[in-house]
């Protein structure tokens, strides 16, 4: 069994006096200066004591093992690696790069609409897939509009003046297209340029519709009004045509006009 240290037994007694219990002994508070005075000197002994062994315990350090020496003296990338590695961070920026898709830059008509139909998306979707109109999409606008005359002079006008004017449908009548749902297309002739009317046009046609500008039936009028080299495109960007000549200027093409009228059927 380990002792108590005599100045250890004193003050617990001394605890146990001035907390009041009896058998501490009379005046506790006599004791109290004499036991501090004899404690503390022997704590204060005690203390110093470890700090005058600790330069004895101190050893010199051990020498690394061998194993960690090679470790530490080794070079760890040799100099003529550096020029390649020094490229890494390219070479990782070239390939992230080539996992991007590609953006293909569309001339023409159809690459400008791709930018104006931004202002179409909110009510027919990026896609084209509905929204608050009907869907474009597998063919859907070229059988409302066997003409592509038909589907400018709606987009020029808007639905709603189909409707004021009692024109009924537009496009193809057959289609009974008017008031989906009891909404009605806005005119863009304050927003866009017939030009621009066009090329928004061309985007819905050929990217949105899904029908390819090699299709047979599609081909010659994709190559009139839509292809980059359009005549009728650039007359409208130069102003030299318009909506309301162009059937007078250009061979085969029916009147767009300003104004709602009735729509055309396929053939
Ligand atoms: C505020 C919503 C809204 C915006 C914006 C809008 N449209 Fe429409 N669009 C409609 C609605 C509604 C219809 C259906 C009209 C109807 O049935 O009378 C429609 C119908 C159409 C149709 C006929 C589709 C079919 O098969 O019947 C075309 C083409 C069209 N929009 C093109 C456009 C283009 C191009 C733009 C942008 C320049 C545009 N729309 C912007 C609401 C909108």
């Amino acid at each position: 069994m380990t002792e108590i240290p005599e100045h250890l037994l004193k003050r617990s007694k001394e605890r146990r006096a001035s907390l009041g219990d009896g058998d501490a002994g009379a005046a506790p508070s006599t004791a109290t200066p004499a036991t501090v005075a004899a404690s503390t000197p022997a704590v204060a002994a005690k203390a110093a004591a470890p700090a005058k062994s600790t330069p004895a315990v101190a050893k010199p350090p051990k020498p690394d093992p061998h194993y960690i020496t090679a470790a530490k003296t080794r070079k760890r990338i040799p100099f003529w690696a550096m020029a390649t590695l020094s490229l890494l961070p390219i070479w990782g920026f070239m390939y992230v790069q080539g996992l991007k898709p590609e953006t293909k830059v569309v001339a023409g008509p159809i690459g400008s609409g791709q930018k104006i139909y931004s202002s179409c998306a909110s009510c027919h979707l990026a896609n084209g897939a509905g929204g608050s109109g009907r869907s474009f999409q597998a063919g859907s606008l070229q059988k409302t509009f066997p003409h592509i005359e038909d589907q400018l002079n709606l987009v020029y006008t808007g639905s709603q003046a189909y409707r004021d004017t009692n024109v009924g449908p537009y496009g193809d009548a057959s289609r009974g297209h008017l008031g989906y749902n009891g909404a009605y297309m806005p005119a863009q002739k304050a927003n866009l340029t017939e030009a621009e009317i066009l090329a928004v046009v061309c985007h819905e046609r050929y990217d949105l519709a899904g029908v390819s500008p090699e299709d047979p039936k599609w081909a010659a009028e994709y190559t009139k009004w839509c292809s980059p080299d359009s005549a009728i495109y650039a007359g409208l960007e130069d102003g030299s045509l318009t909506f309301d000549n162009l059937s007078e200027k250009v061979a085969d093409v029916l009147p767009v006009g300003t104004v709602p009228r009735a729509g055309t059927a396929a053939g």
